[in-house]
């Protein structure tokens, strides 16, 4: 009889061993722990805020998606095997290698003084040898009360509130289609929050993703067809490499953080760093023209929230110029601040504030106000869009003063320098 208690007190003793055996992995801004058994990621710690986050892969299994639609057949079906994973940890970075299956696998990474964690993932080649094409996906389950609410970004400008199951101007019928139908695209950001809490999913590559639970972000990695419904593509999407369906490789950053005003500034920094990452160049030094490293100016100087768009050559004696202010309304403020230096750098000796795409001085823009089925009000004397600040407008012998460019959240303005 002892014996027998003793056997269950020991029994009971290794299933709490087994229940909370993990790997915690972690820099002074940011924690991971996975958990042994499944060798998934468990929870992130991150900005102060802690969250168990559950992160796997899933398939959509179809026949009848092709290139441009993603049409359902069946449920989500998610990865059940546990992961085979290994921690390998540097000074200034930390890897979790996960193995998922035969055809997927992952390295999430955490870099010191970095706040964001990394998720490299490498899918392919998808298996179709059942006759069935398979849509990869990626789902981050968190428990936040996201109220059946997500935000996509608008082409990497500002967000879009996105609710399950809903349109702004229809009730659609979601009924044969209740995944696909709520997929949006996903340029370079989506998030959900609660009252406390945001999760944050930051891409390298234009996506579609969803949020079909609560909680839940979930992001399509690969798809691979044998079916082509003959809608602008004869072919299905099936494409091969060395004779087998291709190998597709990216990166996803999860971002965790309190909710409060200005919060999604840093993540719009983030952005920044991910889609423009320092180039480095290397030469032999007597190779570099002396004029390229002339014309080569330091924007270091730039307020934080300006971002340099374009810097190119317009024509043979002209520069165009780009500059953004990225944060919006919420996030930033409005900046000002000299251009002066970096028109002297080019060799500047005229510079004209243009219309966006460089082609009209913005001076003489005047652009009809058109109102769509008489709605507005009817003047009998056409209205217009004309520039709603000052045009820059300056020559080399002008003050630095006259150089001074002012950028309100988000607004983008575009200037051609003339240079000697
Ligand atoms: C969990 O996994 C990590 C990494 O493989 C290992 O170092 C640790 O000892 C494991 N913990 C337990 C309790 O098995």
């Amino acid at each position: 009889m002892s014996s027998v208690k003793n056997l269950a007190i020991l029994l009971a003793l290794f299933a709490s061993y087994i229940v909370q055996s993990e790997a915690v992995c972690g820099y002074e801004l940011i924690k991971l722990v996975i958990d042994n058994n499944t060798g998934r990621l468990k929870t992130v710690e991150m900005n102060g805020v802690s969250e168990n986050i559950d992160q796997t892969f899933g398939m959509y299994k179809t026949a009848r998606s092709c290139h441009y639609i993603f049409r359902q057949d069946a449920d989500l079906e998610l990865v059940e095997d546990a992961f085979d994973f290994t921690v390998y940890e540097g000074e200034s970075v930390k890897e979790v290698h996960q193995h998922v299956n035969e055809w997927i696998s992952q390295v999430i990474r955490i870099y010191e003084g970095v706040n964001r964690v990394e998720f490299e993932w490498l899918v392919g080649p998808v298996p179709i040898d059942d006759e069935l094409g398979k849509e990869i996906v990626t789902i981050f389950k968190s428990g936040i009360s996201s109220g059946g609410v997500f935000y996509t970004d608008s082409n990497g400008r500002e967000m879009m509130k996105r609710e399950k199951d809903k349109r702004e101007d229809f009730s659609p019928d979601l009924s044969e289609q209740p995944g696909s139908g709520n997929y949006y695209p996903v340029t370079s950001r989506m998030a959900l929050q609660d009252s406390s809490k945001r999760m944050v999913l930051l891409n390298d590559r234009s996506q579609g993703g969803a949020s079909l639970e609560d909680g839940r972000l979930e992001m399509m990695l690969h798809r691979r067809h044998i079916f082509a419904d003959g809608s602008g593509a004869a072919e299905a999407i099936n494409e091969q490499q060395f004779g087998k369906g291709l190998i597709a490789r990216g990166k996803l950053f999860l971002y965790l953080n309190a909710v409060e005003d200005g919060a999604t500034a840093s993540e719009r920094v983030a952005e920044k760093e991910i889609h423009l990452p320092f180039w480095k160049f290397f030469s032999k030094s007597s190779n570099i023209q002396s004029d390229v490293t002339k014309t080569l100016s330091d924007f270091n100087d730039l307020p934080q929230s300006v971002h340099l768009l374009t810097l190119e050559p317009y024509s043979k004696d002209e520069i165009l110029l780009r500059l953004e202010n990225f944060l919006d309304q919420t996030e930033g403020k409005v900046v000002s601040f000299s251009i002066r230096q970096i028109f002297d750098d080019l060799g500047g000796l005229e510079i004209r504030e243009t219309t966006l795409d460089g082609n009209l001085p913005l001076s003489d823009m005047k652009r009809l106000k058109f109102h769509h089925d008489d709605s507005g009000p009817s003047h009998s004397v056409p209205e217009y869009f004309i520039s709603l600040h000052k045009p820059l407008a300056a020559d080399k012998s002008q003050d630095a003063s006259e150089f001074s460019v002012t950028l309100k959240p988000m607004q983008i303005r575009t200037f051609i320098i003339k240079k000697e």
